[in-house]
């Protein structure tokens, strides 16, 4: 049956809150927008979302998995540039002082925000006469930014300022050193980290997809950019993307293109084998979550509108009932952005090397340092400047007394004409390199919604049936006795004990009539609900009933958990030809 577009989103959200999925968290104290608690069965699901995002993304590759703070010092996130850039355009009412999001209040009211609206700009059409605060009625505002990492502080020195983390990735660099030398010098490298991340959003109002504290599952991929060629292309090459690269973006077109990996890599649609690569993954992956293909497309972002540190992103979307095209996934190449920051900041090498057959020449950047006009400017100091000058990387302090026009060493600003730079050629066996990386970043919050929407389906009036896919199913198996009988209720639990020995996430339901329990079943997903009677007592056999179809087998109790694990490997299969379960 036809659900009007709003309708869905609303019994979805009452039905999650209901059975027990997720609601908003501390209704106790009035809620606070943002937060999220999740019952058994939004756990359920969560774990096997994750379990299959770990069957995708890492266990087919062999990619290593950390766990790294949620909390880091400022440095951190200064270093990696969140701190500059981690902000959000903010609108204040300048009578109730109610805060919102500046260019989402701007289009509320049908303003159109161009790519890199400065805030000057959004406070002259904020002002403008007609955008009423929705608190009081007023129509002035101030515009400011709003730094949206959750600040702290570390031990009991309120100078030791700490952030919660906004993204997973940041662990996955600070970490990499030890990562590398524990993978025994693999490259490319894969590194996976599934974890909360905390972004202190301005204004949210849209329930599960824009949350305060919510989860991530991010792959961080190193690669030496000498060799950035993907060698599992050949998997995917002829798979198709639903597409809008930038050009198309630019124009304001809303309609994807659709063209292969091959066809996006030699267009330079996609700038990245790797990032197309994953990519096809994140399709699959989605698919298999239950969002048809035509129902998902890859959103360029502008330059100005990219993360700090991207030089391509494409968003993975999902077309939503209620909130449209929502962005599940971002796919991000970041170069060498993170790692030469890093470096640069702690001065830890963070490069690798790679010993060569051959020796190459490499040119090289050269220091002459004029030791007498350090001394003449600054005899104290000399032996400590010229100790912190030979730590230095040529290129950088070049940088420096280009872009600042002098370099500082141990707080000295050094005379113009105290350092040389020669360009040198030298013959090496040893060639350095700081891997680029390419980053897959999904929001789990956003995908359980996504996969929750696309399953919800009323067979009937007031009949909802959530057909997810089994292996996905919070609860895979039910086990009832026909009639509350003791006999028969004696055997069922045998039966689900036996069940969930084999692994199978199975539930026990003796109370109402058989017709309610099988509508509480399909209600929260259970594909199999397995039924004893008196034939069971019998001849050992038990019925058991599709959720979708609601035809029923009979099936002998030995033969059971077999059947079942059978289907749910099947369908958990990421073999494409096993797709189907049925
Ligand atoms: P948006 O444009 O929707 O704010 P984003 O571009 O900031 O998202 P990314 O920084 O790319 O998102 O984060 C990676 C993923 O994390 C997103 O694709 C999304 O699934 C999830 N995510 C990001 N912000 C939130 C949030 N506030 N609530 C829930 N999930 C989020
Ligand atoms: N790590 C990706 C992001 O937070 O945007």
């Amino acid at each position: 049956m036809n659900l009007t577009k709003e309708s869905k989103a609303e019994k979805l959200t009452e039905l999650a809150r209901r059975r027990g999925f997720f609601w908003p968290a501390l209704e106790l104290y009035g809620g606070v927008s943002g937060f999220l608690s999740f019952g058994e069965l939004g756990v359920k699901l969560k774990e096997k979302i994750i379990r299959l995002w770990r069957d995708y993304f890492v266990y087919r590759h062999d990619f290593t998995e950390v766990d790294t703070p949620l909390i880091s010092p400022y440095t951190v996130f200064e270093v990696s540039g969140h701190v500059e850039s981690f902000k959000d355009p903010m609108a204040e009412c300048s009578k109730c002082h109610r805060k919102f999001r500046a260019d989402h209040l701007l289009m509320e009211f049908g303003r159109h925000v161009p790519e890199r609206m400065s805030i000057e700009d959004m406070k002259k059409e904020l002002n403008k006469g007609d955008v009423k605060c929705k608190e009081c009625g007023n129509t002035k505002w101030d515009v400011g930014h709003f730094l949206t990492m959750f600040r702290t502080t570390i031990g009991p020195y309120s100078e030791n300022e700490g952030f919660m983390r906004p993204e997973t990735a940041q662990g996955m660099f600070t970490e990499f050193k030890r990562l590398y030398e524990v993978s025994r010098g693999k490259m490319p490298l894969g590194v996976a980290q599934i974890g909360k991340a905390f972004r202190n959003e301005i204004s949210p109002r849209q329930g599960v997809i824009r949350l305060r504290e919510f989860s991530m599952m991010e792959v961080e991929f190193f690669f030496d950019p000498s060799d950035p060629a993907c060698h599992l292309l050949d998997q995917v090459e002829d798979e198709e993307l639903r597409i809008l690269p930038e050009e198309t973006v630019a124009k304001g077109i809303e309609e994807p293109l659709v063209m292969t990996v091959k066809e996006a890599l030699n267009k330079g649609v996609i700038k990245q084998e790797w990032l197309a690569y994953f990519m096809v993954l994140s399709k699959k992956f989605l698919r298999k979550l239950g969002i048809p293909e035509d129902q998902q497309r890859f959103y360029a972002k502008l330059p100005g509108e990219r993360a700090h540190y991207s030089a391509q992103t494409y968003d993975h979307e999902v077309l939503l009932d209620k909130f449209g095209w929502v962005e599940v996934a971002g796919h991000a190449y970041r170069t060498d952005y993170d790692l030469s920051s890093h470096m640069k900041k702690s001065s830890v090498d963070l490069s690798i090397s790679v010993q060569l057959k051959e020796p190459i020449k490499v040119k090289r950047l050269k220091m002459n340092i004029d030791a007498k006009k350090i001394w003449k400017a600054f005899p104290d100091k000399v032996s400590g400047i010229l100790k912190g000058l030979h730590g230095m990387n040529p290129e950088d302090v070049k940088k420096e007394i280009e872009d600042l026009g002098a370099v500082v060493v141990e707080g000295c600003r050094l005379p113009m004409d105290a350092v040389e730079f020669v360009e040198v050629e030298e013959e090496t066996k040893v060639r350095r390199f700081i891997p680029h990386v390419v980053e897959p970043s999904f929001g789990i919050e956003r995908l359980i919604y996504a996969t929750l929407e696309y399953a919800y389906w009323e067979k009937e009036e007031r009949r909802v049936v959530l057909r997810i896919l089994p292996c996905l199913a919070p609860i895979q198996a039910a086990v009832f006795p026909l009639v509350s009988k003791k006999r028969l209720q004696k055997k069922s639990l045998a039966v689900l004990e036996d069940l969930r020995r084999r692994g199978i996430d199975v539930i026990y339901d003796d109370s109402g009539s058989i017709g309610r329990r099988y509508a509480r079943a399909d209600e929260i997903g259970v594909p199999f609900s397995i039924t004893t009677d008196y034939q069971t007592l019998d001849d050992d056999t038990v019925t058991v009933r599709d959720r979708d179809t609601w035809k029923q087998k009979r099936i002998s109790v030995k033969d059971l958990s077999e059947y079942l694990l059978e289907l749910l490997h099947y369908n958990c299969s990421l073999d494409e030809s096993k797709e189907s379960y049925r």
